[in-house]
C-alpha cells in the first residue's frame, strides 16, 4: 500500500474510536518487526523517526526501507514520521525524504534543551504547517513540556529533553491555551505534556494521578474535541521486560512507565497518537541479553535479531490489540498527498472541523 498521512489515519482513527501506536524506528529488523505484527493484526501503524534515527541509518536508507516494507506489506496502512523536528530544515527534509508526515517540537528551541517561549512556538510551528500542508503532509506540534512531574526534570538518557527544574505550569499543558495553539498554527495534531517523559524511567512508583495527570488530557479534550491528541513517553516499560534484562545480566533499576490501562483511558478520552521507544528497544535489548548469557559461544548476529523481532512483535501486538489498532487496516482506503493537499487548499482539513 502507498503510504497514508497522519491526518488521515487520525482522523479515521477518531471516527472509529481507536489509538494508533507510533512505534520509533532506526533499522530493518525493527521495521520488519512492526511490520509482521501490523499485517497479523490488520492494524494501520506509525513509525516515525528521530532526528538520531535519521544520522543512523541515514535517511537514504531509511527511505528505501520504508518503501520496501510498503511493497511487503500492500495491506498495511503505514505512516512515515519525522519524530521531535527541532526546526524547518528537519521538517522540511524529512518530507523530502519521503515522510509524509513531521512533527515540529516547538516546545524547545532548536537545541531541545531549552523550553520555547509561547511566541516562538506557534511561530516555528504555523511556518512548518504552511509549507507542509502545501504538499499534503500533516504536522504534529506540541505544547507543554515533557518531564517528570515527580522531579521536574526530563529524562537525559536520551541526550534530548529540556534541562534544569521546570515547575508544573510548564509541564501540564493549558486547555485554553492549547485551544488557542491549535487555531494559530493548524496543526493536525497536538502533542501534550502530562507527566510522561521519555526513557524507562518515568516514575518511580506505580503512577496515579498526582504524577500520571490523565485528567490534563480529559480537561484539554473537552476544549478541544476535534483535535488529535498525542502522548509521547507512552512506554509502558514492561516488568516482564525489566526482567527479563535484569536476569541476563542487566542493571536496570526498578521503574514504572505508563500502564496500557491509563493509555486504553486516553484513548477514550481523544488520544489518538501514542509514542513508544522504549518498550521496543528492551524488548530487543533483553533477547540480546538473554542469547549473549545463555549461548556465550554464539557470534551470529542473526540468532540474536531473530528472538529479538519476535519480542518486539510480541510487544506491538499487544499494544495493536490494545488501543483498538487491530481489525482497522483493509477499512483505509489511502489519499495521495496530492488529494490531501488538495483538501487544505480547499479548507476541508481546518482542526476545529469535524473529522474528514
Ligand atoms: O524522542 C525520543 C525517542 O525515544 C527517540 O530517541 O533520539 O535516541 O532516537 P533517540
Ligand atoms: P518512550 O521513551 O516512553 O518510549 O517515548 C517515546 C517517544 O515519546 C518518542 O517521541
Ligand atoms: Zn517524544
Amino acid at each position: 500500500m502507498a503510504l497514508v498521512t497522519l491526518r488521515q489515519l487520525l482522523d479515521h482513527a477518531a471516527e472509529n474510536g481507536y489509538g494508533v501506536p507510533a512505534f520509533n524506528i532506526n533499522n530493518m529488523e525493527q521495521g520488519l518487526a512492526i511490520l509482521r505484527a501490523a499485517e497479523a493484526c490488520d492494524a494501520p501503524v506509525i513509525l516515525q523517526a528521530s532526528r538520531g534515527a535519521r544520522s543512523y541509518a541515514g535517511d537514504i536508507m531509511l527511505r528505501h526501507m520504508v518503501q520496501a516494507l510498503a511493497e511487503m506489506y500492500p495491506d498495511v496502512p503505514i505512516v512515515m514520521h519525522q519524530d521531535h523536528g527541532n526546526n524547518e530544515a528537519t521538517c522540511l527534509s524529512a518530507i523530502r525524504h519521503g515522510f509524509t508526515s513531521v512533527m515540529m517540537d516547538g516546545s524547545l528551541l532548536a537545541d531541545m534543551k531549552t523550553p520555547a517561549p509561547w511566541d516562538y512556538n506557534v511561530a516555528i510551528t504555523a511556518k512548518v504547517t504552511e509549507a507542509a500542508h502545501a504538499v499534503g503532509a500533516s504536522v504534529e506540534g506540541e505544547l507543554g513540556v515533557l518531564g517528570s512531574l515527580e522531579t521536574g526534570e526530563a529524562a537525559a538518557e536520551d541526550g534530548s529533553g529540556a534541562e534544569g527544574k521546570l515547575d508544573h505550569s510548564q509541564l501540564l499543558t493549558d486547555p485554553n491555551e492549547a485551544a488557542e495553539f491549535v487555531a494559530l498554527t493548524q496543526v493536525d495534531a497536538l502533542a501534550i505534556a502530562c507527566g510522561t517523559s521519555h526513557g524507562a524511567y518515568k516514575f518511580s512508583r506505580q503512577p496515579d494521578g498526582e504524577i500520571l495527570a490523565m485528567s490534563r488530557i480529559a480537561e484539554i479534550h473537552a476544549r478541544i474535541p476535534n483535535t488529535h491528541l498525542v502522548m509521547h513517553g507512552s512506554s509502558s516499560v514492561p516488568q516482564y521486560l525489566q526482567d527479563l534484562f535484569n536476569k541476563h545480566g542487566g542493571h536496570m533499576t526498578q521503574t514504572w512507565g505508563v500502564p496500557v490501562a491509563e493509555i486504553e483511558r486516553g484513548i477514550k478520552m481523544g488520544v489518538r497518537k501514542v509514542n513508544i521507544d522504549t518498550d521496543c528497544r528492551m524488548a530487543m535489548a533483553a533477547q540480546f541479553r538473554r542469547i549473549a548469557q545463555e549461548k556465550p559461544d554464539e557470534f551470529d548476529p542473526r540468532k540474536f535479531m531473530v528472538p529479538a523481532m519476535a519480542e518486539l512483535e510480541t510487544l506491538v501486538r499487544d499494544r495493536f490489540e490494545r488501543f483498538g489498532t487491530a481489525g482497522q487496516a483493509h477499512k483505509i482506503k489511502p489519499l495521495s498527498m496530492d488529494q490531501m493537499a488538495a483538501r487544505y487548499a480547499k479548507g476541508a482539513l481546518a482542526p476545529t472541523a469535524k473529522a474528514a
